[in-house]
């Protein structure tokens, strides 16, 4: 299909590593903008080597989240090496960077001395706090922020300790963030222009997920109690939001619950939701319609002190049935549930396939096909189109040859080592 893809022309300066800044630049790389990811010469990205499944070969935490991209090995530390990037900055239209705090002064490349060189630059950076927080100078990796964005204390089970997620929401989401102010950046640019400077911190990306937590929070301090949570009416309160287990976190209550083979599948689970007003339909689906009219049952309120009752009747009728037998026959009940789905599941799905949400991606370096994510954003007119990760250095003659260096000159800066 050919297609004009709406980031089309936009130049970006990928000055990023891990998975937070990259799965930013990978997004716009998908939408057509043209990511240039700058890496330290020998070395690159950390991911390329971290977790290797092939020897020698990059390994899959870097190629899903770098596709779409082309690579430049440079050293921004020498003086040859920041003149290169600032030939970069005078003709690009965002940088992005997820260094540790400072490092980008101390490399010279202020938000003062950026725009200096280009007042149309988009300053785009991932820290693990905010710009005068009292942790700012604090180094960040994905489970300390969210430690620090209040998901671990209010996930897991009463019983045990803080738990993380195994979701990115301090690194991908806060990358995700940070692409929806790029963007507008870049909308505001048409408008004034003008760069500017934008800035997510882990931390208020993970607190940007957990708000109905904070909703809990407040509730708490004026109730005493949070009808909804399974401590109540059984068990006790504290002053602060308590781990919920699988509890739903809206009005509806639901749980995981346990389907035929559980016993050896760690998987065989649905999540099951009790909508407030769909009540009849479950009770018949799950043959107990004398329950659907019943009043010690048929309310919301009828039904909390008993809610784990119910979920027991449930996977008594569950008990028999595997998890996508149950899903088939709750679906026509109009029941919001879903089977547990496995990794393993994931990566075989048909649908997931189809849709582009999962694809494969040849490789040249690791000799096969990777299985990767596709854009979980659909549109009418724009198919993403996943292409490989690139070999570190990849593209780095052809960047420097299209920033005007010569041959001659760009065979310099190889002996130099500052490329
Ligand atoms: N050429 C020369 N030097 C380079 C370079 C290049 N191409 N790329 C990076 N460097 C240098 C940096 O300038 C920095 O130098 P300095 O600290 O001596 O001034 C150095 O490499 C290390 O960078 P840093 O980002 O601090 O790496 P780290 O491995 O110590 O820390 C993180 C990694 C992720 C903890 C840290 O980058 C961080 O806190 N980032 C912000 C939050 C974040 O995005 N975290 C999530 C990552 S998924």
């Amino acid at each position: 299909m050919s297609q004009t893809l709406p980031l089309a022309g936009i130049k970006i300066i990928d000055f990023t590593h891990v998975q937070a800044g990259p799965a930013c630049t990978q997004l716009l790389a998908w939408f057509g903008a043209d990511v240039i990811k700058v890496e330290r010469p020998g070395s690159g990205d950390v991911t390329r080597n971290q977790l290797r499944d092939i020897p020698d070969a990059d390994a899959l935490y870097f190629t899903m989240l770098n596709s779409n991209k082309r690579s430049l090995t440079l050293d921004t530390k020498t003086p040859a090496g920041k003149e290169v990037l600032e030939r970069m900055i005078k003709e690009s239209d965002v940088m992005v960077e997820n260094f540790g705090p400072g490092a980008l002064d101390r490399m010279g490349f202020s938000w003062a001395r950026i725009q200096e060189l280009n007042p149309g630059m988009i300053m785009a950076s991932v820290k693990g706090f905010s710009e005068g927080h009292h942790y700012e100078d604090l180094k960040v990796y994905e489970n300390v922020a969210q430690c620090a964005g209040g998901a671990a204390s209010t996930t897991g089970f009463w019983d045990g300790p803080p738990t993380v997620s195994a979701a990115a929401l301090g690194d991908t989401n806060t990358g995700m963030h940070l692409a929806i102010g790029i963007l507008t950046a870049l909308m505001g640019r048409q408008k004034t222009g003008k760069g500017q400077k934008v800035a997510v911190a882990m931390q208020d990306a993970v607190l940007n997920l957990c708000r109905v937590k904070l909703r809990d929070q407040q509730r708490l301090d004026k109730l005493g109690v949070l009808k909804e949570y399974p401590q109540y009416p059984h068990g006790t309160f504290t002053d602060v939001v308590p781990r919920g287990g699988n509890a739903g976190g809206g009005g509806q209550p639901g749980w995981v619950l346990k389907c035929k083979g559980w016993e050896t599948d760690p998987n065989a689970y649905i999540y099951f939701t009790v909508q407030d007003h769909a009540w009849p339909p479950i009770a018949h689906a799950i043959g107990k319609d004398e329950w659907a009219n019943d009043p010690a049952y048929n309310t919301p309120d009828a039904r909390q002190d008993k809610i784990f009752d119910i979920f027991a009747t449930i996977e008594d009728w569950l008990k028999d049935k595997t998890k996508f037998e149950a899903v088939d026959i709750l679906r026509k009940f109009d029941i919001p549930c879903a089977p547990v789905m496995s990794m393993k599941e994931i990566a075989n799905d048909p649908s997931l396939r189809a849709s582009g949400s999962i694809v494969e991606v040849e490789h040249k370096g690791r000799g096969e096909k990777y299985l990767t994510v596709g854009s979980p954003i659909k549109f009418s007119d724009l198919k993403p189109e996943i292409t490989a990760s690139p070999l570190l250095g990849e593209h780095t003659d052809e960047v420097l040859a299209s920033l005007g260096y010569s041959k001659e000159e760009i065979a310099a800066l190889h002996t130099s080592k500052a490329v």
